[in-house]
């Protein structure tokens, strides 16, 4: 989503910024724009990647010393070069990542004397607010604190002012902001990521300040214009390296592939095969007061959502403690039980995620103790949670998260054995089934060329429906959700009972259904429920143990899976297919598999 990056120092720094533009760009979006001041502030800006940007930068100042730079996913307009940031005029510059939720309201405050909106955004409204209250009061400080304390909503955003031509002021309310020193100069931007080639310790202001940035000073405000002490820079290892496809065609199937040593990695890491226990220590256990909890909820957005599904299942029927899993979202805005008897669980893999942040957030506010299982320890959430437990899997760039969703659960059930097993015997069984689970998926791997061809079978399909039952279900949700996005062919996740409740009406030959059906306790039912879509004339496909004769009788289409007898690592095993057969269907549809279109990897705002 939208990311901002920002420079004032000694040195040229346009191909600085571009350079800092380049290191958000995972984070999915679709125009970009650049602000340097040398005399007069100059801007480009153009939709598309920053790649399409370059050849309209050069006509702006080589030798400028300071600026900033957005790559914008609209959210208010279209994506359109106008509307992307920077917004300016020739007193001043903006980039904003967020939402303003009262800009129509602070619109209408603007006296129209003569101004002209060049685009359809709620930044440009901040835009003009700041240059009249200059007019006024020649104080940038004074001008841009006054009309911060006006604006609702969760922001990051960045002013350049011709009239104080070598300082930046920046500020933030429930978006990510960091700020960072670098060789003779000051950086900021939105994610470390984009700043650690310069320095390896950041600065994050707290919400409702404001951060006066220049080349060899920054100092702290709050809105008030009260000087505060700056923040502590906090050390943090930001991988610097290139990541890069190696082999592969999309950084998706890299991901896909890297799953077997994930999450190989993360059971050698987190379980001590010695004594056959799950590390507590390294589970967060010590930072948690489980005596004390007395309900558990599970929250994230998407492919976290489902595996938070998957988690409060498991949750509830191995510690007997009430858990259920909610969209992060909806958690935040009803009137739900929370109290300090109620851990929450914050699954995300960006640990950027607007809706879950705000979650998080509120369920502190009415004294929760908070988990983060995520996989960025320098993010936001990470650093808001109670304890936080890494997923460990690297870099996840695929906009449809694969390693994250399997690493997630996996690190579900061994936080679960971990409480569960302080004082029980040996885990014996739960060993054996870890050991086994790499080898599985590197069986999965090896079928590639299966799954391939099945994929090719369906390459007309535009709709699909997915049906699993027990750990199955969240499968369903989750690999239809995978198909969705990134071959943009319609797809649905059902319960397997719930098919006759309605969607069965669907079902004719050209709706393929693809059946999740491991060997487990739910094995039977969902064979019948695949056996109802035959009886419909539905094009069944199976995925499940092709030895099996009950599934052989089905369809002559099975995706091979195997069998793995415990319930939350079957649905680890499950999830791989499946996403090499989206995977496949995309290929063959010829999207943007790793940045699909109007998605984000990081959805930063609510
Ligand atoms: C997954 O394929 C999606 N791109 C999306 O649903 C994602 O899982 C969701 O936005 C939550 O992201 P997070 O895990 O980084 O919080």
């Amino acid at each position: 989503m939208c990311g901002i990056f920002g420079y004032a120092g000694n040195e040229p720094c346009l191909h600085i910024i571009t350079a800092g533009l380049r290191k958000l760009e995972y984070r999915g979006y679709d125009s970009a724009g650049v602000m340097v001041y040398d005399d007069a502030v100059q801007v480009a800006k153009n939709t598309g990647k920053v790649d399409d940007l370059l050849p309209h930068t050069h006509d702006l100042s080589a030798r400028a010393t300071i600026g900033m730079g957005h790559t914008r996913w609209a959210s208010h307009g279209k994506a359109t070069a106008a509307n992307a940031h920077p917004h300016w005029t020739p007193a001043a510059a903006i980039v904003h990542n967020g939402i303003i939720e009262n800009h129509a309201e602070l619109r209408a405050t603007l006296s129209d004397d003569n101004i002209a909106f060049q685009s359809e955004t709620d930044t440009e409204v901040v835009l003009h607010l700041v240059v009249q209250a200059l007019q006024s009061q020649p104080d940038p400080l004074i001008a841009f604190s006054s009309v911060m304390r006006q604006l609702k909503g969760l922001y990051g955003l960045a002013m350049f002012f011709a009239c104080d031509p070598h300082r930046i002021y920046i500020s933030r309310k429930g978006l990510p902001l960091a700020i960072a020193a670098g060789k003779d100069a000051h950086l900021f931007s939105s994610d470390p990521l984009a700043l650690a080639e310069h320095s390896s310790d950041f600065m994050f202001p707290a919400d409702a300040t404001i951060v006066v940035l220049e080349r060899q000073r920054l100092a702290l405000y709050d809105y008030d214009g009260e000087q505060l002490p700056l923040p502590v820079a906090q050390h943090l290892q930001v991988p610097t390296q290139k990541i890069d496809k190696g082999s592969y065609r999309h950084f998706m199937l890299k991901e896909i592939h890297e799953q077997g040593l994930v999450l190989a990695n993360n059971i050698h890491r987190l379980f001590d095969f010695a004594q056959l226990r799950p590390r507590a220590e390294m589970l967060a256990l010590q930072k948690i007061d489980m005596q004390r909890v007395k309900r558990i909820k599970i929250v994230g957005c998407g492919t976290s959502y489902h595996a938070a599904l998957l988690a409060a299942v498991f949750a509830e029927e191995q510690l007997h403690i009430e858990s259920l899993a909610e969209v992060a979202h909806e958690l935040r805005y009803r009137r739900a039980l929370l109290n300090d008897q109620t851990l929450i669980v914050a699954l995300s893999q960006s640990g950027e995620t607007a809706d879950t942040l705000s979650c998080i957030e509120h369920a502190r506010s009415r004294g929760c103790q908070t988990l983060a299982i995520c996989n960025s320890p320098h993010s936001t959430l990470a650093r808001t949670c109670d304890a936080l437990i890494e997923l460990n899997c690297g870099p996840e760039i695929g906009v449809a998260s694969t390693k994250a969703f399997t690493t997630t659960v996996l690190i579900w059930y061994l936080f679960v054995l971990a409480v569960r097993s302080a004082h029980a015997r040996p885990l014996t069984k739960d060993a054996h089934n870890l050991r086994k689970l790499p080898l599985l998926i590197d069986y999965v791997l090896n079928s590639t060329a299966q799954i391939e061809s099945v994929a090719r079978q369906y390459r007309q399909a535009r709709n699909f429906i997915y049906i699993g039952r027990g750990p199955s279900f969240p499968i369903a949700l989750e690999s239809a959700l995978k198909l969705k996005e990134i071959s943009y062919i319609h797809a649905e996740g059902y319960a397997g009972g719930e098919l006759k409740h309605g969607p069965i009406a669907l079902i004719d030959h050209d709706m393929p259904v693809l059946v999740v059906a491991p060997q487990d306790d739910y094995f039977l039912r969902i064979v019948a429920n695949a056996g109802e879509v035959k009886a419909r004339d539905g094009a069944v496909i199976l995925l499940g143990n092709p030895k099996n004769r009950e599934l052989r009788a089905l369809s002559d289409t099975i995706i091979p899976c195997p069998d793995i007898n415990q319930p939350l690592l079957q649905a680890i095993v499950c999830a791989v297919p499946l996403q090499l057969f989206a995977y496949y269907l995309a290929l063959e549809k010829g999207t943007d598999i790793d940045q699909p279109r109007h998605l984000a990897k990081s959805v930063t705002v609510e």
